[in-house]
C-alpha cells in the first residue's frame, strides 16, 4: 500500500475518559461480526480507564466474556502472569475477568521467557485463533508501539528487545527503585500490522510530538508508530493535548 492511500481516521476528545465508549464499541463491533474473534489489548496508563470499564461490562454480562478471545502486545522478560509490574498482571488488576479468561485458555499471554520456540508457538497460536481482529495500541513519547523502539524494522515478528531509556523512565513508577526491567518480549511491527483493524490512542501533551511524527513525519523505523500509515484500517483517538501538534480531521466529545 502506498503511504498517501493510508490516512488514518483521527478523532479528538475532550479527555481520555470520553474515548472509553468508543473503545468499547470497537470491541462490541468485532464480537458481533466474528466467531470468538481475537482481540489484542494494550496496557499502560492510556488503557486503564478502558480496561476498568471493560471489567464492569464483563462482570455485568453486558459484554459476554465467552464471545471473544484475548491477547496483548508485550511482556517484560521474566515476568509470569502473577508477577506485579508485568503486563498480564496489569490486565488482571484493571480487568479481573481477563484472569478468568487466562485460566480458561481464552487469554493468550505473551510468553515471558522469550525463547525462539516459545515465540514461534505464540505466533502460531494467534494464527490458529484466526489472527488479531482489532488491536488496541498506545504510543510512547519516543514513537514506539508495543516495545518496538525507534530503529526497529517494520518486518519484525515477536522478538526480545532492549528497552529505550525513555521507556524505562516512563516505567519507573511501576517498579521498586533499581528494578525497572531492561528487556521485554514484544509483538513486532509486522505482527501488529497484520491485525485487521488498529485502534491507537494517545492522551496528554507528552504524546503530542510522537503523534505528529506518526501522522505527518516520514514513514519508517525512526518512528515505529508510523507503521499505522501502511495499514488501511486505522482509527486514532486523541485528547486535545495529544492532538496539539496536528490539524484534526474530526472533532468529538
Ligand atoms: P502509556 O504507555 O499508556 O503508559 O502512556 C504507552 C506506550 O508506551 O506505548
Amino acid at each position: 500500500m502506498n503511504d498517501s492511500a493510508a490516512v488514518p481516521e483521527v478523532r479528538v476528545f475532550a479527555d481520555a475518559r470520553a474515548a472509553v465508549p468508543v473503545l468499547l464499541d470497537e470491541l462490541r463491533r468485532v464480537i458481533e461480526h466474528g466467531t470468538r474473534p481475537l482481540v489484542g489489548f494494550a496496557t499502560g496508563g492510556t488503557f486503564t480507564a478502558m480496561l476498568q470499564a471493560l471489567g464492569d461490562e464483563l462482570r455485568g454480562r453486558r459484554i459476554d466474556p465467552g464471545a471473544f478471545r484475548a491477547t496483548h502486545l508485550d511482556e517484560y522478560l521474566g515476568f509470569p502472569p502473577e508477577r506485579r509490574g508485568g503486563m498480564v498482571h496489569e490486565l488482571g488488576t484493571h480487568c479481573p475477568p481477563l484472569l478468568d479468561m487466562l485460566r480458561d485458555g481464552a487469554l493468550l499471554p505473551v510468553p515471558h521467557e522469550g525463547s525462539p520456540s516459545g515465540l514461534r508457538a505464540h505466533e502460531e497460536r494467534l494464527q490458529r485463533a484466526g489472527g488479531v481482529h482489532v488491536q488496541f495500541l498506545g504510543i510512547g513519547r519516543n514513537g514506539h508501539v508495543a516495545f518496538n523502539e525507534p530503529g526497529t524494522s517494520f518486518a519484525t515478528g515477536f522478538h526480545v528487545t532492549t528497552l529505550a531509556e525513555a521507556t524505562r523512565e516512563d516505567a519507573r513508577a511501576r517498579f521498586a527503585p533499581g528494578e525497572v526491567p531492561r528487556q521485554a518480549v514484544t509483538s513486532g511491527l509486522a505482527t501488529i500490522a497484520a491485525a485487521q483493524r488498529l485502534v491507537l490512542c494517545a492522551f496528554g501533551a507528552a504524546k503530542a510530538a510522537a503523534v505528529r511524527a506518526m501522522l505527518h513525519g516520514d514513514v519508517g523505523p525512526a518512528c515505529p508508530a508510523s507503521v499505522v500509515r501502511r495499514h488501511g484500517n486505522v482509527l486514532v483517538l486523541l485528547d486535545r493535548e495529544a492532538a496539539g501538534g496536528i490539524a484534526a480531521t474530526t472533532a468529538s466529545g
